[in-house]
């Protein structure tokens, strides 16, 4: 190359440089704090779509601006507002939620269907469709709808402890991350798909072998992840599939099931309640809004959002208990007065079970399974208590796992101290630090089935073994797609219990 082309270049590589630097200055031109970026990058890398630690860093950083209340990364060029003023949270999502109605915007409609299944599901709508939508599908998830699943998960639940307990009674210790995924999946199939799948049983079920397609990460997996968020108009230009082939399985499985249910088959799950609600003649709209791919869509979708969310839940808390043994007992207590008051483990005897449901959520501070929320401005606004202005497209991230872990909101942070949640205690847990299930007119919509679900495994679990955590084992944490499960499985032992 002679000197012409070497100065060309080094002339481009300093002007992009420079542009670079003037793109990450963004945050400090406008007073936040920022911790350093890497040319071009930014924190790309460390965003948690992409790194696995992520909540490791965005911990670090919040340590590091804790009295700043917020700070700025760049996601490339694209700058992120990490925040956790509680006062702020609020606004952003409940009082000013008309200017947050958004999460981050992903465009996977490259004209096939498995991506087109995609975009109807509630989670990618955005606006006007979105609430729409949304406000069809939430009476699905009344408590009366629920109660009417709650024979079909007792019926998952026995099946996870008859499970368990004959592994247990085989082996030292059982991996119950393993189990209660199984129980999880097992579970959504009745719910959400009207299938029977076993897969507690039947290892090499169809159902669950096709759905694992959807969860198992390889780094092929995320090249093609990565690639296409920096370059999302190529993928679609070239019609390049992201879901795997897997998903025209459950598509068909939930057509097959639809065309059952007109034939009268009706059994009170999910299904049914979306293919109610389109049909409700209150609302001359929905019809127009649940069209077949749509409730396929929102099938799959409660897959998605409810097997691995659920199954952490599960392995976290029993892992928790079985550390804390005094809990355990304690709970196991209350568990067997609710039995012997009600005669078995009922709907009303489940959710009055307080102790039970402040494990819960002590667990699910301790380890939300998703650690790091995300909202995107949908229309300028001024952001109260501060001088920002945030516009259209920019993106909000509330670091979950810290706010959940601040000594200033939680005395003992690290300690499993479920009595923070008792009725008695609520009230001094301080607004908007404890959001596992996300918050305001967006959070998570079957809040109320995922903890009836969990209540009535554990129960059902505690009330049949003795929890111990496996000699050696150590909690090791993972972070894939957003959601916080144990990497290695949960170990623990399982002793049965004198009745
Ligand atoms: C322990 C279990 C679960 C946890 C911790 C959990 C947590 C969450 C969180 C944090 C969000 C985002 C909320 C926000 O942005 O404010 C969410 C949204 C959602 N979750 Fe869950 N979830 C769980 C179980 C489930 C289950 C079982 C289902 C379905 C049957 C489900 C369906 C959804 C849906 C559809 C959304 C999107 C709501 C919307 O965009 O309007 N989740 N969940």
């Amino acid at each position: 190359m002679g000197v012409e082309t070497w100065l060309l270049v080094a002339t481009v590589a300093v002007l992009a440089w420079l542009y670079s630097s003037w793109r990450h200055s963004y945050w400090s031109s406008r007073g936040v704090p920022s911790p350093p970026a890497l040319p071009f990058l930014g924190h790309f890398h460390k965003s948690f779509l992409v790194d696995r630690t992520c909540w490791i860093f965005l911990n670090e950083m919040y340590n590091k601006f804790r009295d700043s209340s917020m700070f700025g990364t760049y996601e490339l060029w694209r700058p992120v507002l990490v925040l956790w003023d509680p006062e702020v949270i609020k606004h952003i999502f409940i009082k000013d939620f008309d200017h947050f109605t958004d999460r981050r915007k992903f465009d996977l409609n490259t004209g096939n269907e498995r991506e087109k299944l995609s975009m109807e599901m509630l989670t990618m709508k955005n606006g006007a469709e979105w609430k729409s939508l949304r406000a069809i599908m939430t009476p699905t998830f009344t408590s009366g709808k629920i109660k009417s699943m709650f024979p079909l998960v007792c019926d998952k639940a026995d099946a996870l402890v008859k499970f368990s307990m004959k592994e247990a009674a085989e082996n030292s210790h059982v991996d119950m991350k393993n189990n209660f995924g199984r129980f999880s999946m097992d579970t959504i199939a009745s719910c959400a798909f009207g299938i029977e799948c076993n897969s507690l049983i039947d290892k090499n079920a169809e159902f669950p072998r096709k759905v694992e397609a959807f969860f198992i990460t390889s780094l092929t997996g995320y090249i093609k992840m990565m690639l296409f968020l920096l370059m999302p108009k190529l993928f679609k230009f070239f019609r390049v599939h992201l879901n795997p082939s897997e998903a025209e399985f459950l598509i068909d499985v939930v057509r097959k099931t639809m065309a059952a249910r007109k034939a009268g088959n009706k059994r009170g799950d999910f299904l049914d309640l979306l293919l109610e609600a389109r049909d409700d003649p209150n609302n001359p709209n929905s019809k127009q809004v649940l069209g077949e791919l749509t409730i396929v869509a929102q099938s799959v979708l409660f897959l998605f959002a409810g097997y691995e969310t659920t199954a952490s839940l599960l392995a976290f808390s029993s892992f928790l208990l079985a550390k804390n043994k005094d809990q355990q007992h304690r709970l196991r207590d209350e568990l067997q007065q609710m039995v012997a008051e009600h005669g078995d483990i009922t709907y009303q005897a489940i959710m009055e079970a307080t102790l039970l449901d402040a494990c819960l959520q002590e667990s699910l501070r301790l380890y939300p399974p998703g650690a790091i929320m995300e909202r995107s401005c949908s229309k300028t606004i001024k952001l109260p208590g501060t001088d920002l202005t945030l516009k259209p497209g920019d993106l909000v991230q509330v670091p979950l796992w810290s706010l959940h872990h601040d000594p200033r909101n939680w005395p003992d942070p690290e300690a499993f101290i479920p009595d923070r949640f008792l009725p008695e205690n609520k009230g001094n847990i301080r607004p908007f630090t404890h959001m596992p299930f996300g918050m305001g007119p967006r959070n998570c919509i079957a809040m109320r089935f995922a903890l009836m679900e969990a209540k009535v495994a554990l129960a059902k679990l505690l009330l049949k073994a003795e929890l111990e955590v496996a000699p050696g084992f150590k909690l090791t944490l993972d972070l894939v797609n957003g959601l916080m499960r144990p990497k290695d499985g949960i170990m623990l032992s399982l002793k049965p219990v004198k009745e």
